[in-house]
């Protein structure tokens, strides 16, 4: 088939274009990481020490990942995520930056079967809670609990339901929606999930309001001691 452009001086650009064309972008687009990223990254530089080393759950497209090793360069991030296709896109999102380890897979339900950094100063969570079953909650608790230094934080970055606040009513649609999805997701009570950390030796540091209607919360071990 080549041999019928035989005649085409300029054969080998078009080639090339072609080729590039064919290749498929490993690169999955989430509208809402590109949106939220800069909030979150805003908070992430606020509660977080200069330097350290994250464990990120659940990264997804890969989108979080590369905007928060770029925007911190003094910690060293782990993307990991339960789904294998994720894992090219994060790589292909973190492509260039020093900072940022291969993407692991890591489902928080398995025991991590691969060599992850461990203890590390944060573990980062978007978006996860909603989107799995309930297990996955204290899952990620105890992986934290685990995994986390003496003075290392959880932060989760979600909607959540609370008592003393309206639920928005974007967020009771949302909630409606993944529940007739698959009965096992839809939006957690932010008491339920705190209840799970309390029972794993982490408590809430802070609250932060976030746009649109999420929540960002900030995690500490309830005793910051190596034996705790
Ligand atoms: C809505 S996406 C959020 C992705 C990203 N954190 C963000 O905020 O854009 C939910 C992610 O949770 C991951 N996930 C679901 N169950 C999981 C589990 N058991 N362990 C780890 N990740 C899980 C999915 O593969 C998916 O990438």
């Amino acid at each position: 088939m080549d041999a019928a452009h035989g005649g085409s001086t300029d054969f080998g650009h078009h080639h090339s274009l072609e080729s590039e064309r064919m290749t498929p972008d490993p690169r999955q687009h989430s509208p809402s990481a590109e949106r939220n990223r800069v909030p979150i990254l805003a908070q992430l530089q606020r509660v977080l020490p200069p330097t350290g080393i994250a464990l990120e759950i659940a990264s997804g497209t890969g989108q979080h990942a590369a905007h928060f090793a770029a925007g911190l360069p003094g910690w060293l991030w782990q993307p990991t995520d339960a789904e294998p296709l994720a894992l090219a896109s994060i790589d292909a999102w973190c492509d260039g930056l020093a900072n940022v380890l291969p993407a692991v897979h890591l489902d928080v339900l398995a025991a991590p079967s691969v060599s992850l950094p461990a203890p590390v100063d944060a573990v980062f969570c978007a978006n996860m809670l909603h989107i799995a079953p309930w297990s996955t909650c204290l899952a990620l608790m105890q992986l934290a609990a685990h995994g986390l230094s003496p003075e290392g934080r959880l932060v989760l970055y979600g909607p959540y339901l609370e008592e003393e606040v309206p639920t928005a009513p974007g967020n009771l649609a949302f909630d409606a929606d993944l529940r007739e999805r698959n009965p096992a997701w839809g939006l957690r009570r932010r008491a339920d999930v705190l209840a799970q950390a309390h029972a794993v030796g982490l408590r809430l540091r802070e609250r932060v309001a976030m746009p649109a209607n999420n929540l960002l919360l900030v995690l500490e071990r309830t005793v910051p001691s190596s034996d705790a």
